[in-house]
């Protein structure tokens, strides 16, 4: 099989993620000339996925890169179905559906039921393991992760997952299809929890954390720590880029005594546990690490997503 051969695709689940992967796909194939079908267990879940759609079309239209004409286009290639037999002739799903193990398995099972043994199968789990929802099935080989970033139509980046028995075949086929559609797909060639970008961020969060928990700096002030110093440089460097510009043998000497000295905690720290009983879960709650009851949240994230939006045109100058 290869990208040609993809001309209908399945999309099961239409949360949070399952729209904005429809979009990307519809938007960004056409010179393939894909069909998308979405299917969703919830008619509720299916309408508020049809209202969310037609919002970011008028958003992506607003940009001014793609003509209304070649949107109507995109928008025209998606639909949306009733049945999960009405997927029977893809090539390719994609499971978008609660992060939940058993879920994800007695889904992997019924689709394998419905389409032919060469469909390929993926799943957006966020760090589950591709091997063990894979193993339920007939045919592992085509079973592989593609872990879409939110929002899926602004992130660029997709992490493509090799269970143990994912085939090239199948790894080459996807990787393929997002870099057509103008992903940046990177290879996770071990399929180990949280895969590599989860793990990067709870890193960054262990020790986040424990800087609070240890009051070695106030919440703000590590805002300005992350966000003025290292933040800042990752737009226009690269990780290892600034490793290198340090020297290997400089970098050697700090880790050398930093590493002791990091958190090394297994469980998340007990103050989170308190933060839960006092109801201060974040924007869902109105107070999290920081208050947001005088902030219109939507309002902020559309011009943070606009303003991502221009940070990652700038960025690519710099790759
Ligand atoms: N939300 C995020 O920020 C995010 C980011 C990256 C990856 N993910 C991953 O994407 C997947 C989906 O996450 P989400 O946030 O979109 O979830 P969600 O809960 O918003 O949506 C899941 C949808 O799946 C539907 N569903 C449940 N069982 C189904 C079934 N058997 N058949 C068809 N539809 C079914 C539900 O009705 C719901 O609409 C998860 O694996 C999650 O870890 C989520």
């Amino acid at each position: 099989m290869d990208l040609n051969s993809i001309k209908n695709i399945g999309i099961v689940g239409v949360g949070v993620m399952g729209p904005g992967i429809a979009e990307i796909l519809a938007i960004f194939g056409s010179s393939f000339d894909f069909s998308i079908k979405l299917f969703d267990i919830s008619s509720e879940a299916i309408e508020n996925a049809q209202k969310r759609m037609e919002e970011d079309f008028t958003k992506v239209e607003s940009v001014g890169i793609f003509s209304s004409d070649d949107l109507k286009v995109a928008r025209d290639r998606i639909q949306f179905v009733s049945e999960l037999n009405d997927l029977s002739e893809s090539q390719l799903i994609i499971e978008v559906i609660p992060e939940k193990i058993e879920l994800k398995q007695k889904f992997f099972k019924e689709i394998e039921g419905i389409v032919s043994s060469d469909t390929i199968l993926a799943t957006n789990s966020s760090g589950l393991s591709i091997s063990e929802i894979a193993k339920v099935t007939q045919n592992p080989e085509r079973v592989i992760g593609t872990h879409f970033m939110n929002p899926p139509l602004l992130m660029p980046l997709v992490e493509i997952v090799k269970g143990a028995q994912t085939s090239d075949e199948t790894i080459a086929v996807i990787t393929d299809l997002l870099t057509n559609v103008n992903k940046r797909p990177v290879l996770v060639k071990k399929d180990i929890p949280g895969y590599v970008h989860n793990r990067l961020q709870a890193a960054v969060f262990r020790e986040l954390m424990y800087l609070v928990d240890n009051e070695v700096m106030d919440v703000n002030d590590l805002e300005t720590t992350v966000r003025y110093g290292l933040g800042l440089r990752l737009p226009v460097m690269k990780v290892f880029e600034m490793v290198d510009l340090m020297g290997i043998d400089t970098i050697k000497n700090v880790l050398s005594y930093l590493y002791p000295a990091l958190d090394r905690s297994i469980q998340p720290p007990e103050f989170l546990e308190k933060m839960i009983k006092e109801e201060t879960l974040g924007v869902k709650s109105g107070k999290g690490f920081h208050d947001y009851t005088t902030k219109d949240m939507t309002e902020s994230m559309r011009e943070k997503e606009a303003a991502t939006f221009q940070l990652l045109m700038m960025m690519q100058q710099y790759d």
